[in-house]
């Protein structure tokens, strides 16, 4: 999927070791359908090269303020004129106090201080620098300024100490950056969402559990963020990495999940069950090994508090959206449960189509009917719920 078709960005490169992941950044916003147009402070230049962002984006790449390609000689005007953002990534302390302080004395910065588009910075610096009094007001400022910030994140540094001042991955910039030019369906809502399978442990080792990857939970949560809302994950085992800006909590069984949910749905508004929770779970868990010997089995199973009925059964409760994973008759069962469960709001989809891989085709049931999405990438897909849930919010004056 190209994420940033048509979007022009200016990507600001200034002095520091994050650079190398500004090459890789670079790559992932033209992969992913961006034009972009590099502009490299003195410093950064010191770390990456030109070259390698005009190799990477199709396009020269900018340091000088006096660069005669430009016929007009205004390099900070025409750069900025018609992108759609400005992305500083990595943005020194020393440039970040440029910013705060509205110094323009090279291209990046004079770039920055005539555009008339949203900035974003992605500080990346040592921790005693991050957390010097005057880099916190440098951001505060910045801050008040509108400027977005991203990260930095805590970490090992390249100095060999350790803490906050990392430069966000690639990747998560990439995301921040698409997430940016999300319209913000659902601003200031708190949402909670489950997601991954559950494990009821059998004995010390094994367990009844399911092939549920989290991606698609996962991917949801980041569209929910993206939309504008707070966002809570209680996911089961699962090997996806939490999005930034979401707040995530871990469990294991179905009844630590119930727990984790009942302990703080009162606080959401928009409940969202992807979890593939077990209907059951085996009456004894054993401390130790079960033994093997030559007589059949037999494991006596109870059924676990199913968690999205009791959260729709609550009172005040949160709009509700349900999944329902079938291996026949879609339409049948998931508008079922829609109905049993008392749902606004069922995503179906065949566990053929959904289960594990990165694409997912859905149809959403509500009161008005059926309404397919996809095939497409599962962030496709979240982005599409979650559009369909504003348009539902906004609908019955939850707005
Ligand atoms: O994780 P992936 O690999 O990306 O796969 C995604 C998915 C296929 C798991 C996902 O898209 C999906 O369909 N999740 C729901 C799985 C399911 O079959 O749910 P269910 O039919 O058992 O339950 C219906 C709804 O009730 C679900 O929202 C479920 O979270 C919820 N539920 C079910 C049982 C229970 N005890 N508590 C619940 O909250």
């Amino acid at each position: 999927m190209a994420e940033l078709n048509g979007k022009r960005l200016v990507l600001g490169v200034t002095g520091g070791i994050a650079a190398y992941k500004a090459a890789e950044l670079a790559r992932l916003f033209v992969k992913d359908g961006a034009e972009v147009n590099a502009v490299l402070t003195q410093s950064g230049a010191q770390f990456v090269t030109p070259a390698t962002f005009q190799a990477l984006t199709g396009k020269p790449a900018w340091s000088d303020l006096w660069d005669a390609r430009m016929p007009d000689s205004m390099a900070h005007i025409d750069l900025s004129r018609g992108a759609d953002v400005v992305v500083v990534a990595p943005a020194s302390a020393d440039f970040l106090a440029k910013l705060a302080h509205g110094l323009a004395d090279d291209l990046l910065s004079t770039l920055c201080l005539a555009r008339d588009c949203p900035l974003l910075v992605a500080p990346a610096m040592n921790r005693q620098m991050w957390e010097n009094p005057a880099t916190r007001r440098n951001i505060s400022q910045l801050l008040q300024d509108g400027v977005i910030v991203l990260g930095p994140a805590s970490g090992d540094q390249a100095c060999g100490e350790i803490g906050m001042g990392r430069m966000l991955e690639a990747m998560e910039l990439h995301d921040a950056v698409t997430g940016f030019f999300q319209p913000k369906m659902l601003a200031r809502r708190r949402v909670m969402i489950t997601a991954g399978p559950t494990f009821e442990a059998l004995d010390a080792v094994r367990g009844l559990t399911n092939l549920s990857s989290g991606k698609m939970g996962f991917a949801l949560a980041r569209a929910v963020r993206d939309a504008g809302a707070e966002v809570t994950l209680v996911c089961g085992p699962v090997t996806q990495s939490t999005p930034a800006g979401v707040t995530r909590f871990d469990v294991t069984s179905t009844q630590e999940m119930h727990a984790a949910v009942m302990q703080r749905v009162a606080a959401c508004d928009i409940f969202i069950g992807v979890a593939a929770v077990a209907d059951y779970r085996p009456a004894e868990t054993m401390r130790d090994k079960i033994k093997k010997d030559d007589k059949p089995m037999q494991i006596a199973l109870v059924p676990n508090p199913d968690i999205l009925a009791e959260v729709a059964a609550r009172p005040g409760a949160p709009f509700c959206v349900g999944f329902a994973a079938e291996s026949r008759d879609l339409e049948k069962y998931a508008e079922g449960k829609r109905q049993k469960k008392n749902l606004a709001l069922v995503v179906g989809n065949l566990v053929q189509d959904g289960l594990g891989g990165d694409g997912n085709s859905v149809i959403l049931f509500d009161e008005q009917g059926k309404h397919p999405l996809g095939p497409a990438p599962k962030i496709e897909i979240a982005r599409g719920i979650v559009a369909h849930i504003g348009q539902m919010l906004a609908g019955d004056g939850r707005e």
